[in-house]
């Protein structure tokens, strides 16, 4: 049965593998490595998505990788029990690590390091969508019982990981950084190539031309979406019932196949006040 959330610092989380104690530690104690690559997203927004490019950036392409280790355990998500063990004790292999942790519990230590760090935004309202069916099918966190109310659970900010908003808000105040890039899941969508490019720009990772197109080629939805390893592999049936993957959709837009007019006057009318003073262009979606 799905349970409820687990809070922590007003912040709710799934209570799966998940507990305040471990986030407290994470926050306080985990020491970041100047050689860690860190994918920071708010769930849903491509995560699994850029740390399959980042593994085969790792591999020039070559899908062996992805295709014998699970996601979680190629770049461990620091935010859960597991995760958090396969970090501390990996002795070798590159050091990709993830977290949906929003700005006020990361590890300290990221701030005074040179760890190399990619956030992901993607537009809100696709977001929600990809939460909803997530979330309403899986045992992993509170489930919602309609859209409706997942809708109204969103912008109060009461769904996995807290609010949207704050999580973009507060990771933003980092995108100038040299070691922070921000990718947006649209232009990942919109030319892939340029993105990869960029990626390996801000890694300092050189690909040839025939290793750029094996990367594409085996980070497609398509592949990711064929690839055991990748959707939710060993994750028990209670928690995650038999076909339930990841790759759903893998499209921009699908918000507008599900909000009513009045709920998407109501969304942009919360983000317009809560996202005030921030520069429109980090948020080229719609
Ligand atoms: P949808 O539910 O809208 O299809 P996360 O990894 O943060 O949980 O994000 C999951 C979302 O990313 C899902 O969105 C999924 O389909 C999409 N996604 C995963 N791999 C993708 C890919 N290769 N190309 C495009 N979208 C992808």
């Amino acid at each position: 049965m799905a349970k409820d959330y687990v809070w922590y610092q007003d912040i709710p989380f799934p209570p799966v593998d998940i507990y305040p104690e471990l986030i407290k530690t994470v926050h306080e104690e985990l020491v970041l490595k100047d050689e860690d690559i860190i994918t920071v997203t708010y769930p849903k927004s491509g995560t699994h998505w850029l740390i399959e490019v980042l593994s085969l950036i790792h591999t020039k392409g070559d899908p062996n990788w992805i295709r014998s280790v699970p996601t979680y355990v190629r770049s461990p998500w620091i935010d859960t029990a597991s995760g958090y063990k396969f970090k501390v004790e990996r002795k070798e292999g590159p050091p990709l690590i993830s977290s949906h942790l929003p700005i006020q519990l990361f590890p300290k230590s990221f701030f005074t390091s040179k760890a190399k760090m990619i956030y992901v935004i993607r537009n809100p309202k696709d977001v929600l969508i990809s939460g909803y069916y997530f979330w309403r099918v899986t045992n992993l966190s509170k489930k919602p019982e309609s859209l409706e109310q997942y809708f109204e659970w969103f912008l109060q900010g009461h769904v996995p990981y807290g609010s949207w908003f704050d999580h973009v808000r507060g990771w933003m105040s980092m995108r100038e950084k040299e070691n922070v890039l921000v990718l947006s899941y649209e232009q990942m969508k919109k030319d892939p190539r340029s993105m990869v490019e960029k990626i390996c720009g801000f890694l300092g990772k050189a690909l040839e031309p025939r290793e750029l197109d094996l990367v594409l080629e085996n980070s497609s939805f398509q592949a990711m979406k064929e690839n055991k390893m990748y959707n939710l592999p060993d994750v028990p049936e209670e928690l995650v019932p038999a076909g339930i993957k990841i790759t759903r959709k893998g499209i921009t837009g699908d918000w507008k196949n599900h909000f009513t007019p009045a709920q998407t006057q109501a969304f942009e009318e919360t983000f317009r006040e809560k996202m005030a003073g921030l520069p429109p262009e980090l948020f080229l979606w719609d």
